[in-house]
């Protein structure tokens, strides 16, 4: 698969940032998927400045982390501060992953399915929270962190003992009936990940390595 390298963060937040704005000005009643982490960062800030109509637009994160959710490191959390309270865009409109998850993902179902989806990626290959050894078949549900995970996320939390054990995740089934899908990716450390995920084997063990089987998928990549 190609992995477009663009010149650095500014490039590649704007370049998404783009795509989504396409998106919703053609289809404002998109449904989008929407990650988390550092990497979308810059992109959900020049989203902001491009003060675009979110009023018919839904979204689904991909996970969010077993924990209260008032506190400023739940996903939850950071989606308001980062998008959501700095847009238009409806509070029933944006949806976190709930129980039972038959329902949250009928809701997804529901709406037409997922337009748009921006994934990043993590050090071990993960999309969302479906850590190496999740099943192809996998949907919605709770999973066990990784060491890896919890180690990378650390840098967001007190301590390493602070970052929640569990997650609710989309599964990866659920993730790759999204019409269409963009993975960014930031950093020396992504670049092997990213590589053996896009160019090496399609297993369980690289979960990102399924994106290979999805028919509308970009890659871009800055360092
Ligand atoms: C977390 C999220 C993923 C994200 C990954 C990479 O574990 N659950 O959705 O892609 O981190 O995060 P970062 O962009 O901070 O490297």
């Amino acid at each position: 698969m190609k992995i477009n390298v663009l010149k650095n963060y500014k490039e590649l937040s704007s370049t998404v940032a783009d795509i989504v704005e396409t998106q919703i000005k053609k289809h404002p009643l998109s449904k989008l998927c929407l990650p988390t982490g550092s990497t979308p960062l810059g992109m959900y800030d020049e989203l902001v400045n491009k003060k675009l109509d979110w009023k018919s637009v839904i979204t689904f994160n991909l996970d969010v982390y077993l924990m209260n959710i008032t506190r400023p490191q739940s996903y939850q959390s950071y989606m308001r501060k980062n998008l959501f309270d700095r847009t238009n865009i409806y509070p029933d409109h944006y949806h976190f992953p709930f129980r039972p998850f038959s329902a949250f993902e009928d809701k997804i179902k529901g709406s037409k399915g997922i337009d748009l989806c921006i994934l990043g990626i993590g050090t071990n290959g993960h999309i969302a929270f479906n850590e190496p050894g999740s099943s192809f078949k996998s949907r919605t549900r709770v999973v066990n962190l990784s060491e890896q995970t919890i180690k990378d996320n650390s840098r967001f939390f007190d301590s390493v003992d602070d970052v929640p054990t569990q997650a609710i995740t989309m599964g990866l089934e659920t993730i790759m009936e999204s019409k269409k899908i963009i993975l960014m990716a930031n950093g020396d450390h992504k670049l092997n990940i990213l590589n053996v995920a896009m160019n090496g084997e399609v297993t369980e063990d690289v979960p990102a390595s399924i994106l290979q089987n999805h028919k509308n998928v970009k890659v871009y990549y800055s360092d």
